[in-house]
């Protein structure tokens, strides 16, 4: 950029934002001159730990204790203060301006970015992360980071506290809709590189919440308790393979207690595996009123108190310091590390300034790429889909809000909904504990769209009798279906809230051509699968997500998800029956709306969650080891063409399996091949796991041969004892297929340890 451009660019920064605001005080900040002596560490050509000593080197004691701290709740809490500078997200750290070291605006951004409407700006909603995961797609997890970082740059926030990597191993969990998938590799790939999408516009990534917050019931006392291999091989190999991936500048230490101590002052999960066995660069924040301590957190790995008004890192901190209790070279780490990642990701050399409006097209286009990719069709009897215009004469649309929208998730996910809720636009674009839907009517796309020559009706769905009568007057019935969840509640049940249940079974009475939608946030029951023709999982599908639906129930996109979760028959089939601490007093989302309301905080007793009941074996390993069927297998997803599968080989050290897929159908579709292994009897892991996939675009009749390199790492055990991972001795079974539940191609292989 020529001298003259950056001038330019830097008036017009000026002059676009406000005197004192975070995006004028960045504007002035990158000013700095490199060949200043006493600003060395603006020389972009030194590495970001030199700049980072450099600059610490110059930091007085109240700077380095003002830099581990936010600024308090800000815009958060009706009445607390919101300091200079401060751009409306959910944490703020002030900068230094004697030294160049702008302010750390950071906003919520876990499905798109948080509370943009609070200052008249718009955000894309992107389908659910869970979603996102059943693409098994890493290019569209890129994307879909990059979407979140665009926007928040344009927005002047540099950055993001998204990433949500706790593992679905708690199927009711309320934030599964903001995370990826029960198993390790999958969820590990997928945040991995959204993180990577994320931090390649210049915007500090997070990935959180450090870890085991696996449920949201009495998430601020609970202990959750898992013998260390099996949290090796779990819940931390999840974030292992994300953090190592992308080196995101943060990680959020959750609420809960690990095997103890409380996740934000835990010296085990914290310095010895995050910084030590890891080598993680970057800095620990804290989940927002997450830290319980000065001197225990400072020692045991934490490097920000968020948001900081529990003053555990300010006078207290600096009192320990001085008085030798926490060494001046912890503090000066905990400094390093946040200037570090600062100047590593780029927020320093190029910040977010001048702000930009965002782009609300280009978002929604993105939006609704990555859900077509993410839909997964689960049944299809007799192959009603895709429907077909010409021959479709009427339709009766059914429930779920299908004609104002579709549904999002709530908590500090939320995004808001430009105009405002749709279903009720009085309400505003979102209010906390409430369900709100985004404006993108499947029902409207259908009409408009998809057959425009059919009669189609709506009827709400919430009479039976109403519904079944506009479903026995129509050729075909399309259910949608909602399952609202939220951060602070999880649900207490796999069934459908609201008598939904009954609407399908009375719809399908109704109706021999009915077919359902599902808009929800993580796993559900489903009774009345066997009397319905078809199913198609949508997630919370984003803000493309009407026409996404349209465009696959009428077969302009060829459905290509696969489940990253199992979905069991019942609740009774889950390791853990009943949420764990959840109790009636606290109730469940849905009917009894209030009742659920902040569940997470309403157990103040401390309470053991006992994760060593299902170990290692999470989700798909648990139905295997147990010999239970699932209602749905964890990789499962159906197309409107057909795949087969040959010819398997695998090289002598297993670094890469090979085989031929075939597209035998009549047009074009994406599968997902999936790659299992079973570990040698001695390995005491009696289920096969995920160890490799690929997403391959095969023209009708075409054939590829596919080849899906093993990482040695998802060959091998951890030992509690050497603290090491190592490839046990003898026979590996490896499968390929479909889904876990259909693997045509297997191979036995001797191996030796490594
Ligand atoms: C959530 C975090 C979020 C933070 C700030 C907490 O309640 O658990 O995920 O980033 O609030 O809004």
């Amino acid at each position: 950029m020529s001298i003259c451009r950056k001038a330019l660019l830097a008036c017009l920064a000026i002059i676009l934002c406000h005197p004192g605001s975070a995006c004028a005080q960045a504007a002035s900040q990158s000013s700095a001159h490199p060949s200043d002596p006493r600003q060395a560490w603006m020389d972009p050509s030194l590495d970001p730990d030199a700049r980072a000593d450099l600059m610490i080197h110059e930091m007085t004691l109240d700077e380095k204790i003002q830099f581990v701290h936010g600024a308090g709740w800000g815009v958060l809490r009706n009445g607390a203060p919101v300091a200079p500078g401060h751009n409306g997200g959910a944490g703020f750290v002030p900068g230094i301006p004697r030294l160049h070291l702008p302010d750390i605006n950071l906003a919520d951004s876990a499905v798109g970015v948080r509370m943009a409407a609070l200052q008249s700006r718009y955000a894309t909603l992107l389908p659910s992360v869970i979603g996102l995961s059943a693409s098994w797609d890493p290019d569209a997890a890129f994307l879909y980071g990059s979407v979140i970082g665009r926007e928040l740059r344009a927005m002047g926030f540099n950055m993001s506290i998204g990433g949500g990597m706790d593992l679905i191993r708690e199927p009711r969990n309320g934030r599964n809709f903001e995370y990826s998938s029960e198993d390790p590799i999958l969820a590990g790939t997928m945040v991995g590189q959204l993180a990577r999408g994320v931090q390649s516009n210049h915007i500090m990534g997070d990935i959180k919440h450090y870890v085991l917050n696996d449920q949201e019931t009495g998430r601020n006392t609970l202990n959750a308790e898992l013998d260390t291999r099996a949290l090796r091989e779990t819940d931390l190999l999840a974030f292992q393979i994300a953090i190592t991936m992308a080196h995101p500048a943060g990680v959020m230490c959750s609420y809960n207690r690990v095997n103890g101590d409380y996740a934000c002052e835990n010296d085990y999960t914290l310095n010895q595996v995050l910084k030590h066995d890891w080598g993680f660069k970057g800095f620990v924040l804290s989940d927002w009123g997450g830290t319980h301590s000065t001197v225990k957190a400072a020692l045991a790995g934490l490097d920000q108190d968020q948001p900081g008004d529990d003053n555990f890192f300010s006078e207290p901190l600096k009192q320990a310091v001085l008085s030798g209790q926490v060494p001046q070279g912890r503090l000066d780490d905990m400094v390093h590390r946040i200037v570090r990642s600062m100047f590593a990701t780029g927020v320093i050399d190029q910040p977010p300034t001048p702000r930009s409006v965002v782009d609300p097209f280009r978002g929604r286009d993105d939006a609704q790429k990555i859900e077509e990719e993410s839909a997964v069709l689960l049944e299809n009897t007799g192959g009603i889909l895709p429907l077909s215009a010409a021959k479709t004469h009427s339709i009766a649309v059914i429930g779920g809000h299908a004609d104002a929208g579709v549904l999002s998730g709530g908590g500090s996910a939320q995004v808001d909904a430009p105009g405002g809720n749709a279903v009720d636009p009085k309400m505003g674009a979102s209010v906390w504990g409430k369900a709100i839907y985004f404006p993108s009517s499947p029902l409207r796309y259908i009409r408009e769209q998809a057959a425009p020559g059919a009669a189609i009706t709506y009827d709400p769905g919430t009479d039976l009798a109403a519904a079944a009568k506009a479903a026995s007057s129509a050729q075909l019935a399309i259910v949608f279906v909602t399952q609202w969840m939220s951060e602070g509640e999880d649900s207490a049940t796999l069934s459908l809230p609201d008598n939904q249940d009954a609407l399908v079974s009375a719809v399908a009475a109704a109706n021999p051509n009915t077919i359902v939608v599902l808009e929800n946030g993580g796993p559900i029951s489903m009774p009345w699968a066997p009397s319905v023709k078809a199913v198609l999982e949508s997630w919370y599908p984003g803000i493309g997500g009407g026409q996404a639906i349209a465009d696959i129930l009428f077969g302009r996109v060829n459905p290509s998800g696969k489940l990253p979760v199992t979905l069991a028959a019942s609740d009774a089939d889950l390791p853990h029956p009943q949420v764990t601490g959840l109790t009636p007093r606290t109730g469940n989302n849905g009917a009894d709306a209030g009742a659920g309301r902040n569940q997470a905080r309403q157990r103040p007793q401390p309470f053991a969650v006992d994760y060593n009941v299902e170990g290692m074996a999470v989700g798909y390993r648990w139905f295997q080891e147990k010999n239970k069927q699932p209602l749905f297998p964890f990789g499962f997803g159906l197309s409107y063409t057909r795949f087969v599968y040959s010819d398997l080989k695998i090289d002598p050290d297993a670094k890469a399996v090979t085989f031929d897929l075939r597209n035998t159908g009549a047009i074009a579709g994406d599968e997902i091949a999936e790659v299992y292994v079973t570990l040698p009897a001695s390995a005491g892991e009696p289920f096969r796991k995920l160890a490799g996939w690929k997403r391959v675009s095969l023209a009708a009749g075409a054939t590829q041969t596919v080849s899906i390199p093993l990482d040695p790492l998802y060959l091998s055990i951890y030992s509690n004892t050497g603290n090491a991972w190592t490839r046990p001795t003898g026979d590996f079974l490896f499968e390929v297929g479909g889904s876990s539940a259909d693997l045509p191609l297997h191979l036995s292989l001797r191996l030796a340890a490594r």
